[in-house]
């Protein structure tokens, strides 16, 4: 039996994890500490409330005290908290250099001083934006080179988590990840917003002119890289996790889903581009496939089909969470 303490695991990708963690580990124990930011719901994990391999921490992860006092009883610390959102990023970078960056420093020293070993959960927007219409993907050694508050936040936590495993020998793991998608995540991002505002009678918003490319990985096959990552990888080893074998970009997406929604092309609405807007990511995890046999359990399209109907299951869930993402988007313009 293993104890993992769950940083952020009321958010999207956290609360997907700690699901797919305690089915496939029902003997293992979990600790989520949260702080509950706007991004952070109680309700993703209701099912599980009662359930007595699971505690729930309502904490800051930079409070040394309040960390230390949790990591004493982990074998490992899954660590997703943060603010995880780039136009949020561009109207207050504040919060994003406090959590991302002092955040991980204050889990890193108290995993120093217990010897824990910590998973750090990171992006692929740490390498920067790669050209559109080029062959290049990203891979575990390309250079990093962030472009908004957000993304240079993670790429100082990663720094930092590998400053530690080099220097002090902490035993590490990193997972660089592309775009998630699925069920639980906020919709203030582009696959949720887009399907609560076709629900909802709304168009979806595309940024500037739509040629942005994203590589799309569906949250579950994130969870299961990370799975296997901790069963078997070698400590101090970093993992790039995607789930794109080509190309498709922000129109297209959006036309996939009225497609399957069965709605017309009408409903596609221009708005302001993202200052700084990285133009294409595109991952190749070809590493985590040969050294884990890792690979996504099902195509873009199908993932897609299911979180649309997720979203249309579960209107109670993201219904309360929707005027308020709206109303951030009026600030920008989008
Ligand atoms: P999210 O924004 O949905 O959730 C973040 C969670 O962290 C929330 O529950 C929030 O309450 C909690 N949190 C924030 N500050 C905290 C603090 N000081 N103390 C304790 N808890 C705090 O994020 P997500 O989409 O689930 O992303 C999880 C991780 O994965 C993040 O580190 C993010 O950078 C990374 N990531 C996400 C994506 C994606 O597509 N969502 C892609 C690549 C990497
Ligand atoms: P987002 O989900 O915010 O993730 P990230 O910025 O971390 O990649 O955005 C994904 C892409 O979709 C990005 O190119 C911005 C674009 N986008 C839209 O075109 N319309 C929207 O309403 C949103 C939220 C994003």
């Amino acid at each position: 039996m293993s104890k993992l303490l769950v940083t952020g695991g009321a958010g999207f990708i956290g609360s997907n994890f700690i699901h797919y963690w305690l089915a496939e580990h029902p003997d293992d124990e979990i600790c989520n500490l949260d702080i509950l930011t706007y991004a952070g719901n109680k309700t993703s994990l209701v099912d599980i409330k009662e359930d007595p391999r699971y505690t729930f921490i309502e904490g800051d992860i930079r409070n040394p005290d309040v960390v230390n006092d949790l990591i004493k009883d982990a074998d490992t610390i899954i660590h997703f908290a943060a603010e995880s959102h780039v136009d949020r990023s561009i109207l207050g970078p504040e919060a994003f250099i406090e959590t991302n960056i002092k955040g991980t420093y204050v889990l890193l020293e108290a995993a120093r001083e217990h010897g824990v070993h910590l998973h750090h959960v990171s992006t692929d927007e740490v390498f920067g934006a790669l050209e559109l219409n080029s062959k290049e993907k990203f891979t575990e050694s390309t250079p990093y080179d962030p472009s908004s508050p957000y993304s240079a936040s993670k790429a100082s936590s990663d720094h930092l988590v590998r400053a530690y495993h080099e220097t002090f020998g902490l035993p590490i793991s990193i997972t660089n990840c592309s775009n998630n998608f699925g069920p639980y995540q906020h919709p203030e991002k582009f696959v949720s917003r887009m399907i609560t505002n076709l629900i909802d009678g709304d168009n979806v918003k595309i940024y500037g002119d739509g040629k942005y490319v994203r590589d799309w990985l569906y949250v579950r096959d994130h969870c299961a890289a990370i799975d296997l990552i901790l069963q078997q990888s070698k400590v101090g080893e970093t993992y790039l996790v995607g789930g794109m074998t080509k190309d498709v970009n922000n129109l297209e997406v959006a036309k996939m889903l009225l497609d399957y929604m069965e709605l017309g092309e009408d409903r596609i609405e221009f708005v302001t581009d993202r200052p700084g807007h990285d133009r294409r990511y595109a991952v190749d995890w070809s590493k985590l496939n040969k050294d884990l046999g890792w690979e996504p359990e099902h195509s873009f399209k199908d993932w897609l089909h299911e979180t649309v109907d997720w979203y249309k299951a579960n209107e109670a869930w993201w219904r309360p969470l929707k005027e308020e993402a709206e109303s951030t988007y009026k600030k920008t313009g989008q």
